[in-house]
């Protein structure tokens, strides 16, 4: 079984991710440093050299690569992963594969982004914290659409790492 964890930027997919994959005895892999590991650079330097588009284009294509394994992985997607080239779609058609959402409140991601932007491209560039609490707003506004598709919604605000992932085995098995 692949256990595909998908969520805004901050939202604890790869914290979360490598807990759970101990845990159950899984694989675990990030998307984004399988990307950096197979594009041999940070994914900050490409978006700077090659852009958002070829970005996606090289997110997509490792998407479909590690949604082919056969093994027990724990899969930690980028914040945007679910939200391009009808990746949604094909996570949801892969029979082996299960979606979790993990929901945070605005107010929770505020609070960890604006200390982790530096390796984040898309926030990298915003000064104050009421222009990231806007951006922020906005983009998981339009990302909930995709989000909020998964088979498995869970909502982490004030809750521990064990508590989460207590509550993700209940749901799992
Ligand atoms: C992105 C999120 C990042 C990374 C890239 C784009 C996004 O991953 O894939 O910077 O579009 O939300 P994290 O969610 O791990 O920060």
């Amino acid at each position: 079984m692949i256990i595909v964890l998908i969520g805004y930027m901050a939202s604890g997919k790869s914290t979360l991710g490598k807990i759970l994959a101990k845990k159950l005895h899984y694989n675990f892999i990030d998307l984004d440093d399988y990307i950096e590991e197979k594009e041999n650079t940070t994914i900050s330097d490409i978006f700077k050299t090659k852009g958002e588009i070829y970005f996606r284009k090289k997110e997509t294509y490792y998407l479909n690569d590690l949604l082919n394994t056969k093994s027990k992985l724990i899969l930690s997607l980028g914040g945007g992963t679910p939200c391009y080239s009808n990746n949604m779609q094909t996570i949801l058609k892969t029979n082996n594969a299960v979606s979790i959402y993990l929901k945070a409140a605005i107010s929770t991601l505020i609070s960890r982004l604006k200390n982790e932007k530096a390796k984040r491209p898309l926030i990298a560039h915003i000064e104050t914290e009421d222009e990231l609490a806007e951006f922020i707003g906005k983009h998981l506004f339009e990302r909930a659409q995709f989000y909020n598709q998964a088979e498995t919604i869970i909502t982490t605000d004030g809750k521990t790492e064990s508590d989460i992932i207590e509550e993700l085995v209940l749901k799992l098995f």
